[in-house]
């Protein structure tokens, strides 16, 4: 497919990866629709680029309702929506149980960090993925279309991740399924898993953390959007190219 044929739906495209895939999918010509449920960043955003080519709309991907509306909106819009990136992405990290060293307290991953991060993080791309290729079917669109899920390299376990590795486990085993039910109506699925990226989601956390992360990457440095970009390229550009992952994480998992 080529990119500046794209209409392109990125989920949590205010923010870090989304955004950056925002700016360069427009800057390639496609046209985007930017999902995210921080309006502020939506804003910012469509104050930048104030250009036909973007669409900016205030949705929370884990609610069947809001998915559907915005992909009407979208296609209202655009016509065909041929992309989807399934970004959006939240954590909520705990032990599943940890016994306080003094008080001798328990404390668990509690069911709540469980449910909401297997709502956006696995949910979501479940609704946006059906929603779209629904809409190519009923509509006989001609044509291809590709999705591209964003996982973690959290998707092989992690410590504190419970919730994290089991929804993005699941998206790598969703991207199998899909593919393989889809590639007869010429939609391709694919996924990238992430090592660790200089994002927002990173600016939280104290320098000696990150330093201990970066300790872990065989190439001694973090990621950067536009390398995980590269990715989102290939997979866009090769139509042979579906049912598979791609591990963009300086070596973390070798
Ligand atoms: P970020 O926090 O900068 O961006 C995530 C965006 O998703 C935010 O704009 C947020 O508002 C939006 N979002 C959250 N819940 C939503 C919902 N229910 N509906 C719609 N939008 C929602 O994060 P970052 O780092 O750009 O991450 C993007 C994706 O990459 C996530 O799926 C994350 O799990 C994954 N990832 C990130 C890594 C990193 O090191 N930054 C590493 C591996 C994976």
């Amino acid at each position: 497919m080529k990119m500046n044929e794209m209409k392109v739906v990125v989920t949590g495209g205010a923010s870090g990866m989304g955004r950056h895939f925002v700016e360069q999918l427009l800057e390639c010509g496609a046209q985007v629709a930017a999902w995210d449920m921080n309006e502020a960043g939506l804003n910012e955003l469509k104050a930048k680029h104030s250009v036909d080519q973007l669409l900016t709309q205030k949705v929370d991907v884990s609610k069947e309702r809001e998915v559907q509306d915005a992909m009407s909106e979208a296609w209202a819009r655009f016509g065909v929506i041929n992309g989807l990136i399934n970004n959006a992405g939240i954590f909520r990290d705990a032990l599943l149980v940890k016994k306080d060293k003094r008080s001798g307290e328990l404390r668990t991953m509690t069911l709540s960090q469980w449910q909401t991060v297997i709502d956006v993080d696995l949910t979501g791309p479940f609704l946006c993925t059906r929603e779209l290729s629904a809409r190519h079917l009923e509509a006989g669109a001609e044509g291809s279309a590709v999705i591209i899920n964003i996982s973690s390299v959290s998707r092989a376990g992690n410590m504190g991740q419970s919730n994290y590795s089991a929804a993005k486990a699941g998206l790598v085993a969703d991207t199998v399924t899909w593919a393989r039910e889809l590639a007869r109506h010429q939609i391709r699925v694919a996924a990238i898993a992430p090592g660790f990226i200089e994002t927002p989601i990173l600016e939280g956390m104290r320098p000696e953390m990150v330093e201990l992360m970066v300790n872990q990457v065989p190439v001694r440095r973090l990621g950067r959007p536009d390398e995980i970009f590269a990715g989102v390229r290939f997979i866009i550009e090769c139509d042979y190219f579906t049912g598979r992952c791609l591990d963009i994480d300086g070596g973390l998992r070798i």
